[in-house]
């Protein structure tokens, strides 16, 4: 057997230098995909460690001003009921949640001023001196301002997926911005110093596995602490309802993909996203969470809003109140042997960088 740190020294040493060697190993099968996996899960375990922090989301509004192709909350899908939560109800859902070992908050939103900046900061503020939880932001593009404004209330990070890296594709899809736009927006968090997450999705209509492998290396070179992606799904009340995922024949892609990225990324926080679990029904984020992932973000939304957020369909949406889905999720990870992680669970990489 491999020992640890041989197996995350070489993640590093034998990265591929350019895009076709990422590539090839997008095109693992058989025996090499195996080892690829199991390299991953290696790299994870030495650079992670086998504790899952649970960073609870709450999505807090589904209103959205914009009309990405993709999203089933996109501003013309009049088939939505718009929904946003009080900031009570977030607040004392947040304080449930440090009962359930769930030692972040995700406060997640269609991109709508509906909320109001301020108000945002004010329920950051609010979480932060009522609760010991760490909050992270994902309500999309603001200005630099902004966000220094919800850093200096505690935000503590955001996540922002570029989507795709290739920029005519970004265009296509994003009718309200561009892909220069959002790298901008996710510089200005790194340079306020709010740990950032970013990512994107896999097996858009469009995407080729150059974009794919491409994908991959902005990630690694943009050095994020968190990096969330799953697979497209198409949504059927959206422009692109009648089109299939780029890899439909070829199931294990989103799967390699993840092996790919945590090489790419060694101490990078990847969470097991939903979407996994959309595509293959209770086994995908187990099988994500063994090749590569090390995070879990159980859904705290209230049951009775669920079926209004839906980004894609076959989300998990089920009467369960959100404690019961949360001791789900402790059977889920007992199964995996993997205990839930005790503390903030912040970035790796800003522990390594404010040491330097
Ligand atoms: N399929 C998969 N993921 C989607 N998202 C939005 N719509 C879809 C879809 N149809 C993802 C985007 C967004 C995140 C919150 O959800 O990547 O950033």
């Amino acid at each position: 057997m491999k020992t640890d740190s041989a197996s995350f020294q070489s993640a590093d040493s034998l990265f591929p230098k350019d895009r076709s060697g990422v590539i090839e190993w997008l095109q693992s099968r058989g025996d090499a995909l195996e080892a690829l996996y199991r390299r991953a899960d290696a790299v994870r375990h030495a650079r992670m460690g086998d504790e899952i922090p649970l960073r609870g989301i709450i999505e807090f509004s589904n209103a959205c001003a914009n009309d990405c192709l993709y999203c089933g909350i996109r501003r013309s899908n009049s088939k939505v009921r718009r929904y946003t939560l009080d900031e009570k109800e977030i607040v004392d859902l947040a304080r449930q949640m440090e009962a359930w070992q769930q030692t972040t908050v995700v406060l997640q939103s269609g991109e709508a001023e509906t909320y109001g900046d301020q108000a945002i900061g004010e329920l950051i503020r609010r979480i932060k001196t009522e609760t010991h939880l760490a909050v992270t932001l994902s309500v999309g593009n603001r200005s630099r301002e902004v966000y220094a404004y919800w850093r200096d209330c505690g935000l503590d990070r955001f996540l922002l997926r570029f989507e795709t890296s290739d920029p005519a594709l970004y265009a296509r899809l994003h009718p309200d911005g561009s892909l220069k736009d959002r790298l901008d927006c996710l510089q200005a968090l790194r340079s306020l110093g709010i740990q950032t997450g970013s990512g994107f999705m896999i097996g858009l209509p469009g995407e080729t596995i150059e974009i794919l492998a491409q994908n991959i290396l902005l990630c690694r070179e943009l050095d994020f602490d968190m990096i969330g992606i799953g697979p497209f799904i198409a949504h059927p009340d959206t422009p692109l309802g009648g089109e299939s995922n780029a890899y439909a024949n070829d199931p294990d892609m989103f799967f390699r993909t993840m092996a790919v990225l945590r090489l790419a990324n060694p101490q990078a926080h990847l969470p097991a996203t939903t979407a996994y679990d959309a595509l293959f029904p209770n086994s995908g984020r187990n099988l994500a969470l063994q090749r590569g992932a090390n995070v879990f973000m159980p859904n705290n939304t209230p049951a009775r809003y669920r079926k209004d957020y839906l980004l894609y369909p076959g989300k998990p949406c089920d009467d369960e109140t959100s404690e019961q889905r949360a001791s789900h999720v402790f059977l889920r990870l007992r199964s995996l042997g993997r205990p839930p992680g005790v503390g903030p669970g912040h970035s790796h990489r800003s522990q390594t960088a404010s040491a330097t």
